[in-house]
């Protein structure tokens, strides 16, 4: 059902020509031409304990893997620099994995990426609890980083040792103790909702101590299962596992009033910014970006491309082949290209005039008209916002449809370094 339902989605958006479809990438003419501003995404793959519900292209740290992966990722970025010359870098997001678990290496990364290119934008950073500490906060400050995200996921404890991590409540407190005397432009929360048999009361306590640690944005996701996590092969599933309709509706009400009464502003369907801040923390957003790093994804104009997942192959294709490490791609239409722009905005929960009039056709206008007919969005003084019915609605859809997509396609990644092909 939910494959038919897509396929007409698909159809009626960007027609039937539109191949949903990665190839083996056979040869990377792609990247021959000219460019002058991008963002940059940089992967770390290595964590200290390896949760067992984690989706992402992620491997057990052990020190001898990081010289190679250092290295390789050295490598990346000349290869990039030999291409594109000194092109101005809007914004460097560093994600994993836990990249704070090889700072130095990291910091000489940023060092040469500031050198050999022209960083004008925020610089973003994934951490965990673990690793916060006064030598790791000083040398993210040092480089640059604005903004830090942390991945607390719950002040249950019960809840953080379900979910296979290492740490204690009183150990969060700490940390934020810590990060407070950094002065980052923004600090964000990453939350976990919907643990099996969560009650109501638990989810507010959550809210609450994380609203009480005075960061400036949180972010709740709810748990999902993916079929290749260690949870996901364990329960032998084929799909991802949502959880219940109904008690997600309910809980994803009780976040979006919590936040609304303490007066923060919805800056996605997931994030929820404290609103005397003016700065958003979001990764995904972005229209173009090159990502370095095993398993990233980059976007030049009509091209998706994504790195081999494996880092083996990852760190030979660099440093053996002298050969940039894409592995798949698929070109995107115009069309596609509209639709990609106007989902990015509908997950961001607001849609400006200004922008939409220079963007939209009709289907993207018949579209909004009939999202504030069902009372999903409104339309306010020069753009258009998502109701809090809308949000949950596009929030499932993002459940739905998008991790759906990057489920086949990391799923297939994290088997084989190079896949013929991948249909979507
Ligand atoms: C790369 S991790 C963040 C940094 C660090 N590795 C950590 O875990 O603290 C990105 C975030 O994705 C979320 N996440 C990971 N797996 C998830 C899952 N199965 N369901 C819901 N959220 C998940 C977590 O909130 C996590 O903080
Ligand atoms: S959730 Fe974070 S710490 Fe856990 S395995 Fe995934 S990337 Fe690593």
């Amino acid at each position: 059902m939910k494959n038919i339902l897509t396929k007409l989605v698909r159809d009626f958006l960007v027609g039937k020509k539109q191949k949903f479809v990665f190839s083996k990438t056979e040869n990377q003419e792609f990247l021959n031409r000219e460019l002058k501003l991008i963002n940059l995404y940089i992967h770390i793959p290595f964590c200290k304990t390896l949760c067992p519900y984690c989706p992402y292209n992620r491997v057990k740290y052990e020190k001898k893997l990081i010289p190679d992966y250092f290295n390789a990722l050295s490598k990346e970025i000349d290869l990039y620099f030999n291409k594109f010359g000194k092109i101005k870098i809007d914004s460097i997001y560093i994600g994993g994995g836990t990249p704070t678990n090889a700072i130095d290496e990291l910091v000489t990364i940023i060092e040469k990426i500031k050198n050999l290119f022209d960083v004008v934008g925020d610089i973003a950073i994934e951490t965990t609890v673990s690793d916060i500490n006064d030598d790791n906060l000083s040398k993210l400050k040092k480089i640059g980083v604005n903004m830090l995200s942390v991945g607390v996921q719950s002040f249950n404890q019960k809840y953080i040792d379900f979910l296979g991590r290492k740490y204690s409540v009183s150990d969060i407190n700490l940390a934020f103790e810590k990060i407070k005397k950094f002065n980052f432009e923004t600090v964000n929360i990453d939350l976990i909702f919907l643990y099996p048999n969560q009650k109501k009361e638990e989810l507010l306590s959550d809210l609450n101590s994380a609203k009480n640690l005075g960061v400036n944005q949180i972010t709740t996701y709810p748990l999902f299962t993916f079929p290749y996590s260690t949870i996901g092969n364990y329960m032998k599933i084929k799909k991802i596992v949502m959880p219940k309709l109904l008690k997600r509706g309910v809980f994803y009400k009780t976040i979006y009033n919590y936040f609304k009464e303490n007066q923060y502003k919805m800056v996605s369907v997931w994030s929820f910014k404290n609103s005397f801040i003016d700065q958003k923390y979001s990764s995904v957003t972005r229209d173009r970006y090159i990502g370095f790093g095993a398993g990233a994804g980059s976007r030049l104009n009509d091209i998706f491309y994504f790195n081999t997942f494996s880092i083996k192959d990852y760190v030979n294709t660099l440093l053996k082949k002298n050969r940039l490490p894409i592995a798949i791609d698929m070109k995107i239409t115009p069309t596609l290209s509209k639709y990609y722009w106007f989902y990015w905005r509908l997950y961001e929960t607001k849609i400006l005039d200004s922008e939409l009039n220079s963007f939209s056709d009709w289907k993207i206008r018949a579209i909004l008209k009939m999202l504030i007919k069902l009372k999903l969005a409104k339309k306010e003084s020069d753009y258009t916002v998502l109701t809090e019915k809308g949000s949950f609605w596009i929030h499932l859809a993002q459940n739905y449809f998008v991790l759906d997509y990057i489920n086949r396609v990391w799923s297939v990644m994290k088997k084989e370094a190079f896949p013929e092909k991948i249909d979507i």
